[in-house]
């Protein structure tokens, strides 16, 4: 077990050495840059939170979205992200609360309602998961362009696995189309001088 982990751990580092412009080599930076922040990459989806209600994209309309791909067994890179994701909508104050922050699993199948409960307290007491059917993520997924991809370590135990994904986090406007898109390494600062270019004063 310690040994799995300590592979798990090299895994994520070496996706995050190559630049992690995707959590993977799937997607190259500029690629998921001029795809996800695009206002035409917009709904609809339908998803389960993780107090077990169903949603739209129509619910969250009016709102600003910081929507952020991952999965809860990620070893480091997903955690890091959703950090960032927690302490912008703080720095944003009172301007916070035009802000979603969704977390969107690309791992339904051990990421269940309950699972995401667990998971997303640790963050923001704001933050929302988001899991469903594999086929619920996988259109949602296709909206913003993101990518994912099952990874088996040569070593791992029978059921372990990783998945490679795009780690960035998209910005959506409150008509539900793609603003901007932040790869993996920005800042809470840079996010929330991004964010304050459109929320009007
Ligand atoms: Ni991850």
């Amino acid at each position: 077990m310690k040994r799995l982990a300590i592979i798990l751990i090299m895994a994520c580092a070496v996706l995050w050495a190559a630049g992690v412009e995707a959590h993977g080599p799937t997607l190259k930076n500029k690629e998921t840059a001029s795809l996800a922040s695009n206002p035409k990459n917009r709904g609809p989806f339908e998803l389960v939170t993780h107090t077990g209600r169903t949603v739209t994209d129509r619910d969250y309309l009016g709102k600003y979205m910081l929507v952020y791909f991952g999965y809860t067994h990620c070893p480091d890179v997903c955690p890091i992200d959703l950090q960032i994701v927690s302490e912008a909508v703080d720095m944003l104050g009172a301007d916070g609360g035009k802000v979603q922050p969704l977390f969107i699993t690309v791992d339904p199948k051990r990421d269940t309602v309950k699972v995401m409960a667990d998971y997303v307290k640790h963050f923001h007491p704001r933050l929302i998961g988001l899991t469903g059917s594999k086929q619920q993520i996988a259109s949602a997924a296709k909206i913003y362009r993101m990518q994912s991809r099952k990874s088996v370590p040569q070593d791992a135990e029978p059921g372990e696995y990783l998945i490679d994904h795009s780690a960035a986090i998209v910005l959506i406007g409150p008509d539900g189309g793609g603003l901007s898109l932040f790869p993996h390494g920005i800042t809470a600062r840079d996010i929330v001088a991004d964010i304050k270019r459109y929320i009007a004063p």
